[in-house]
Parts: structure tokens; C-alpha cells; sequence
């Protein structure tokens, strides 16, 4: 069974996506052990409890420093003992300790096709907002392995989008959503708990 920590800072769509799918078996061999969130106020939390999850709120206010938070946060982590970190929608700067604690064993969502619209800067709205004043026909989602740059880790699956004319940022984050990330988070977390995916340098070899 493989124990997973989904780490949160919003709405927590794609953390329902995760709950929905070790549901109706879509994710199988997996346990969610625990939600944290550095947003108290996040809708996430409010999923976790409603599904009995654990959960728990680091949050960077709390701290003198960012060195202390990063502590925590890592404690936080720890204390659940996962197999995998899923982050979902996490828009924090993962502290190195971590990622190199977790080598392998940290996921990302990112709402586009990397390398494109990726990296610092590019989360959430602005990612969309930048597709669409580039005038790109396709987007998409990409979940990848998180190293220690951001969004460079092992892609594990993407899955395209078309922009369609008269898109609105939020539109089309709404689509990228429906067609993409909430179909290829669970399915890398399946695919984890299955031992499918193989890290070989920086690509990722899947058998399916
Ligand atoms: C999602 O679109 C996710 O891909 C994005 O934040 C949103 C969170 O939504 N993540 C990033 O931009 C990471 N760089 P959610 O809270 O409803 O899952």
C-alpha cells in the first residue's frame, strides 16, 4: 500500500480528483495518510475533513523564518512516514531538504506542457494567462517528478488541451483541469502504486 501526502494551498480540486479516484478504484494499492496545507483558509482542508482525512496547516506566518518553516513543514511531512508526496496544487517553494529527502519520491501538477510555461512565476492563473497572450492552440498539464529546480524534474505524463477561441484565463484553466490534471494525477499515482514507473537519468520509462 502506498502511503501519500497531498500538499495543498487552495481550492483543492486536484486533491479531490486524488480522494475520488482511490474511491471508485481508478488509484489502487493507496492510502491517503494526511493533507497539508500552508493556507489555513484553504477549501482544501475542508475536503480533507469531510473525507476523514488528517490534516494539518504549516503556514509561513506562523514562523520567524523561513528556515524555521521549512523545518516544520519537513517535520510535518515526515510525521505522516509517506511513500510518495503528491503536491497538488502547492504553491510554496519546496524547501531542498525536502526534495533531496525525497528524491523520487515527490510528485508535481503543473497546468501546462512543460518545458513550456513552466517555472518561477508560472503557477496557478498566470500560467493560462501567459498561454493565451501567447496565443498558443494547445496547453495542457504535465505531473513530473520534483528536483531540486522548478518544474525541471522526470516528466511522468502529459496530457494536451486545445485552446479554443474567446478563452478567458479562468476558462481555460477550468478545462485544463476537467481534460487533463484530474485524469493524469491519479493515473501517476496508480501508476507509482503499481511500481509502473521507472526513473532512468532524467526520463521516465512507464510500463503500462
Ligand atoms: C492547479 O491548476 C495546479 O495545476 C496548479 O494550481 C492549481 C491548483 O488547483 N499548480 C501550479 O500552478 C503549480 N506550479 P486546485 O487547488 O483546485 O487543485
Amino acid at each position: 500500500m502506498l502511503k501519500i501526502v497531498v500538499m495543498v494551498s487552495g481550492g483543492g480540486t486536484n486533491l479531490q480528483a486524488i480522494i475520488d479516484g482511490v474511491k471508485d478504484g481508478k488509484i489502487t494499492n493507496t492510502q491517503i495518510a494526511g493533507v497539508i496545507s500552508n493556507n489555513r483558509n484553504a477549501y482544501a482542508l475542508k475536503r480533507a475533513e469531510e473525507n476523514g482525512i488528517p490534516s494539518l496547516c504549516v503556514s509561513p506566518k506562523d514562523y520567524e523564518s523561513r528556515e524555521i518553516f521549512n523545518e516544520k513543514l519537513l517535520e510535518a511531512v515526515d510525521g505522516f512516514e509517506p511513500d510518495l508526496i503528491v503536491l497538488a496544487g502547492f504553491l510554496v517553494v519546496i524547501p531542498p531538504e525536502m526534495t533531496a529527502k525525497y528524491k523520487n519520491r515527490m510528485i508535481n501538477i503543473h497546468p501546462s506542457l512543460i518545458p513550456s510555461f513552466c517555472g518561477k512565476g508560472f503557477y496557478g492563473l498566470k500560467v493560462h494567462e501567459a498561454a493565451l497572450e501567447r496565443g498558443v492552440k494547445v496547453v495542457g498539464a504535465t505531473v513530473h517528478f520534483v528536483d531540486e529546480g522548478t518544474d525541471t524534474g522526470p516528466i511522468i505524463l502529459q496530457k494536451a488541451v486545445e485552446v479554443q477561441q474567446g478563452d478567458t484565463p479562468e476558462v481555460l484553466q477550468r478545462r485544463v483541469m476537467e481534460q487533463a490534471e484530474w485524469i493524469i494525477l491519479p493515473r501517476a499515482i496508480d501508476l507509482i502504486a503499481n511500481g509502473k514507473v521507472r526513473v532512468e537519468a532524467h526520463r521516465t520509462w512507464i510500463e503500462e
